[in-house]
């Protein structure tokens, strides 16, 4: 894995901020990756997939999944936060954390934080993608 590569606030920008590290591969669950890190103003506490929304604002080379029904219901926002499987858009973070976030682990990579629904981790690297939407 390479090194951290950082996106820091823009000049200028003061206030509270959440730092945001994002798992970065072309995909694969053998494929190396590397983490890149956002720091995202926020006044206050933002889900997971709201980060997410505008970490790709700030880098729109950046893949990850769009929500859906932002209740916890449909599981379209599954990832993994702090080493953890969760639905991003009920796992809130307040101003002034860090927040490690990568594909979750169920499922084949497809890209950055997309998987493959259709494809347990494991499975194989091909395949098209699952259901949902992508940025
Ligand atoms: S957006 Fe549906 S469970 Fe998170």
């Amino acid at each position: 894995m390479k090194g951290i590569e950082k996106h820091s606030k823009e000049a200028g920008a003061a206030g509270p901020f959440i730092r945001v590290k994002v798992l970065r591969s072309g995909g694969g669950n053998g494929g190396a990756g590397y983490f890149a890190e956002y720091d995202v103003p926020a006044a206050a506490p933002l889900s997971v997939m709201a980060l997410l929304a505008k970490v790709h604002d700030m880098d729109g080379s950046f893949a990850c999944r769009t929500s859906m029904c932002f209740k916890g219901h449909c599981g379209s926002c599954l990832v993994r936060v702090n080493g953890q499987d969760v639905r991003g858009c009920v796992t809130l973070v307040q101003p002034g954390e860090t927040v490690t976030v990568e594909p979750h682990s169920g499922f084949r990579v497809i890209r950055d934080l997309v998987v493959d629904f259709s494809a347990p981790a494991g499975a194989g690297d091909s395949g098209a993608g699952g259901g949902g939407e992508t940025k």
